[in-house]
C-alpha cells in the first residue's frame, strides 16, 4: 500500500534548510512498495525525486511531481571467514549511525567515514569519500529496483562505475534505478588508514583501534564543517576539479602553494583554497555565505533561498575560473535541474 500527500513542506528534509513544497509525497517503508510507486508516477505522468537525508541536494520553492523519501530498514551480517564479514543494511539507515554500530560489531573499513551526513542508500550515488577511503573500496554490491525494466536487481561493485564523487545513480543512469540496499565487505582485524594529514598524528599512538580513529574523524569533521542541524548546508558544495599532470605544472608555476593531491595519474585540486585564495571565505550573498573555516561549504544563515545560493555560486565559479583558469562543478543534485544561465561564463 501507498500512502498519498499532497503539497508537504520539505523545509525539515533537506540540510540546506530551503522552503520547498512537493507537490506528491510517500514514504517508503517496504520494497514492494517501489513497484507501486512508480505504476503511480507512470500513470499520473509524474516525476520522481527519491530522497534520502536530503544532505545533497538544493530544492526549488516548488518540487512538481512525486518525492518518495526511502525509509527501508534493515541490516544482516554474514560472516565469509575468519577475516571478513558482508553487512547488507537497507538504503534508509542513516550512515553515521550505521558506522558507529559497525565498530560496536567489531567490523573495520569504514571508521573514515563517519559523520558523513544522509542515508546509506544515498551513499554510492556520489560515492562518499573522506580521509583516505572512498564508499567504493568495501562495497560489494547495490540493490535496486530497476525502473526501465520494473523488476529488482542488483549491481556489483564494477557494474556501479564509481569514481571520485560520481557513479551510475548520479550520472550515465541517474532516473533508472532505485537504490533498496547497500552490501559491503569488511574485515575482522582493523587496518587503520592514517595517510590523511589530520589522522597521520595517530600513527605513533599505541593500541590504536578503529574507535580512535573514528573519534578522530568526528573531531575533524566538527572542527571544520558546519552541523547541518544548527546551520543548513550540504557539505562540500563543490567538487575539486580534476586535471592533468601538465596542467598542474602550469598553474604551479603561478601558484607554487597550490594544494593538489594525486589521483589515478591525475591530480585533483583543493577547490576549498582556490576559494579561499580569491577571497571568499566569510563572503555573504543574502542569506547563503561561504563558511568560514572551510570555504568549499556555502551555507544557508536561515532563510536563504536557491536564487541567492545560484548567485553565490555563480559568483564563485566565475572568480575561480578567472583567477586559476579552472571551472567548478556543484556537487549536490539540483531539483528541479539548475538553470543553464549558471554555467555561462
Ligand atoms: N583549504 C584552504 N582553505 C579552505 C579550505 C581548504 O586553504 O577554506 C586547504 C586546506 O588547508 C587543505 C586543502 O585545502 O590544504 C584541502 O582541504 P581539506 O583537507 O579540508 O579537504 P577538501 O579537499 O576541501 C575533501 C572532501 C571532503 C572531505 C575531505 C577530507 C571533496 C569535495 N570534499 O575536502 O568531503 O571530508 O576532503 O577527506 O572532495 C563532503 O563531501 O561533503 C566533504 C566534506
Amino acid at each position: 500500500m501507498l500512502s498519498i500527500q499532497r503539497n508537504v513542506a520539505l523545509d525539515t528534509l533537506n540540510t540546506m534548510g530551503f522552503s520547498a513544497t512537493a507537490e506528491y509525497f510517500t514514504r517508503i517503508t517496504e520494497v514492494a512498495q517501489l513497484p507501486l510507486l512508480c505504476e503511480y508516477c507512470k500513470e499520473h505522468e509524474l516525476e520522481l525525486l527519491l530522497l534520502g537525508g536530503g544532505s545533497n541536494l538544493v530544492l526549488g520553492d516548488s518540487v512538481f511531481g512525486m518525492v518518495a523519501q526511502i525509509d527501508l530498514k534493515g541490516w544482516e551480517t554474514t560472516r565469509l571467514d575468519d577475516d571478513r564479514s558482508q553487512l547488507r543494511i537497507a538504503a534508509g539507515e542513516n550512515w553515521h549511525a550505521a558506522v558507529d554500530r559497525m565498530l560496536e560489531e567489531g567490523l573495520f573499513g569504514l571508521e573514515n567515514l563517519a559523520l558523513i551526513p544522509g542515508t546509506v542508500g544515498a551513499a554510492p550515488v556520489q560515492n562518499i569519500g573522506a580521509y583516505g577511503v572512498e564508499l567504493k573500496d568495501r562495497l560489494l554490491e547495490v540493490e535496486v529496483y530497476d525502473r526501465t525494466q520494473a523488476c529488482f536487481s542488483s549491481l556489483s561493485c564494477s557494474d556501479c562505475h564509481f569514481s571520485y564523487r560520481d557513479s551510475v545513480f548520479k550520472s550515465i543512469e541517474a532516473e533508472r534505478y532505485i537504490i533498496t540496499a547497500v552490501t559491503f565487505v569488511l574485515q575482522h582485524q582493523f587496518k587503520p588508514v592514517l595517510a590523511y594529514s589530520g589522522l597521520h598524528e595517530l600513527t605513533d599512538k599505541a593500541d590504536l583501534t578503529a574507535r580512535d580513529v573514528f573519534d578522530q574523524v568526528c573531531s575533524i569533521r566538527s572542527s571544520k564543517l558546519p552541523d547541518p542541524k544548527v546551520l543548513g548546508n550540504a557539505g562540500s558544495f563543490f567538487k575539486n576539479p580534476i586535471v592533468s599532470a601538465e596542467q598542474l605544472q602550469q598553474l604551479k608555476q603561478h601558484f607554487p602553494d597550490l594544494v593538489a593531491y594525486p589521483d589515478q595519474g591525475q591530480f585533483k585540486l583543493a577547490a576549498g583554497w582556490m576559494i579561499d585564495r580569491c577571497g571568499w571565505k566569510g563572503k555573504r550573498e543574502g542569506q547563503m555565505g561561504v563558511y568560514e573555516r572551510q570555504a568549499l561549504v556555502l551555507y544557508n544563515a536561515g532563510g536563504g533561498t536557491r536564487a541567492q545560493l545560484e548567485v553565490l555560486m555563480t559568483k564563485i565559479q566565475r572568480s575561480v575560473q578567472q583567477r586559476f583558469g579552472v571551472w567548478l562543478e556543484p556537487e549536490p543534485r539540483f531539483y528541479p535541474a539548475v538553470h543553464t544561465a549558471c554555467h555561462l561564463t
